[in-house]
């Protein structure tokens, strides 16, 4: 199929996550990820700071498309492809491909079985879903002591996801601003 360069809309990206065969548990957790990630684009937004809301939000819906074939961690990459040949916007691909964890760097994915690759956030857009991904627990909000509770009891407390999933909480709330840490009491 042709490249698209637009975003779709978020109605089109509800029904794409059906129609390629997501649960109704999967599509409740990418619509919440998608408010609460929109929330912090917004908040960066109006800090000033360059960020494409609607990637944002149409990205976040598309997160775990993926999970339609696999819930193992090959879900962003194999997600990745079904976007690239949907032909939608390849900066949505990257967003569905590194969204795992907070971010897998190219030793760690080797080890998981995954080419050895960086699958790390990059952009504002791909650090705002990955972390927003985080502090959604199924299909409820939950804080930063949580999702760090949760890395620790899943993957381990010496985990170097855990340092990584820090860094990325320092960085958002440092762009999103007071405003942002208030509203989700983080
Ligand atoms: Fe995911």
């Amino acid at each position: 199929m042709e490249r698209r360069e637009n975003i779709p809309s978020r109605e089109e990206a509800i029904l794409f996550l059906r129609k390629v065969g997501c649960s109704k548990e999967v599509v409740k957790h990418c619509i919440l990820v998608s408010e609460v990630a929109s929330e912090i684009a917004q908040a960066c937004k109006r800090r000033g700071k360059d960020v494409n809301v609607k990637l944002v939000e149409v990205g976040a819906i598309l997160h775990d498309v993926g999970r339609s074939i696999t819930h193992g961690v090959k879900h962003g990459v194999i997600g990745g492809d079904i976007v690239r040949k949907a032909g939608f916007p390849e900066a949505i691909a990257r967003i569905v491909e590194n969204h795992i964890g907070a971010g897998i760097p190219a030793e760690e994915a080797a080890a998981l079985g995954l080419e050895a690759r960086d699958y790390v956030p990059k952009t504002l857009e791909e650090k705002i879903v990955t972390y927003a991904d985080k502090l959604v627990e199924g299909s409820k909000r939950v804080g930063v002591s949580d999702a760090i509770e949760y890395f620790s009891r899943n993957l381990g407390p010496k985990h170097p996801a855990l340092k990584r999933f820090k860094r990325l909480h320092e960085e958002i709330s440092n762009l999103a601003g007071s405003e942002f840490n208030e509203t989700f009491n983080l």
